[in-house]
């Protein structure tokens, strides 16, 4: 069997770790093979975004920039060679959350999609929709991105932008709902 590309969307606090963690222990208990992965990455590019998003001042720009950066070695040194070897890939973030919070800061969106344009499209998207006060009331710490006004610009902008293999959750609903709905996808996937 051959594997697969999903990525778990949403903004901050609709459940995307929780989910993205509960579908790989759920392939895992089936047998099959799966790396679970994140953006911003754990290299050298996600600390300095991650700092960026704290007190680092950088453009709007720039940070889509660093963002693609990071995404090129993502692509490159996780993501490929997992599906090359017939893994699954789950991707807690991905190219959506650029496209997403960059253009909700105003970057146009035929730049990020040029400089995004190495990365694959996943196979499917879960967008884990969530009203914004109540993502953020989820948070324990906030940054600057994590404001309830900024955010709603972010999800009306993924409602724009997600791919059409998209499906869309009621992330407002209990986990066990979300997560009931999270595996039907998964289940749907693993038929095709
Ligand atoms: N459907 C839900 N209902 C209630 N709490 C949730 C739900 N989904 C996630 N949470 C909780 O909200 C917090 C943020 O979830 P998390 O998965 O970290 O979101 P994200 O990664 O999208 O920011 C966590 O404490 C998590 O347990
Ligand atoms: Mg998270």
């Amino acid at each position: 069997m051959t594997g697969a590309f999903l990525a778990i969307e949403g903004i901050d606090g609709s459940g995307k770790t929780t989910v993205a963690k509960y579908i790989h222990d759920f392939l895992v208990d089936r047998g099959i093979e799966v790396v679970l992965t994140q953006e911003p990455t754990k290299g050298p590019i996600g600390d300095v975004i991650r700092k960026s998003l704290g007190k680092l001042e950088l453009t709007p720009y720039q940070r889509a920039l660093l963002f693609a950066a990071d995404r090129h070695g993502h692509v490159q040194n996780v993501v490929m060679p997992a599906l090359e070897q017939g893994k699954w890939v789950v991707t807690d973030r991905y190219l959506y959350s650029s496209l997403a919070y960059q253009g909700a800061e105003g970057v146009d969106m035929a730049f990020l999609r040029f400089i995004n344009g190495f990365a694959p499209d996943a196979d499917a998207v879960i967008h884990l929709e969530v009203p914004p006060d109540i993502g953020v009331s989820r948070l324990k710490n906030h940054d600057r991105f994590e404001d309830t006004e900024f955010l709603r610009k972010v999800k009306a902008v993924f409602d724009e932008i997600l791919p059409r293999n998209t499906v869309s959750i009621d992330a407002g609903k209990p986990i066990e709902t979300v997560l009931g709905k999270a595996e039907e996808v998964v289940l749907e996937m693993l038929e095709d």
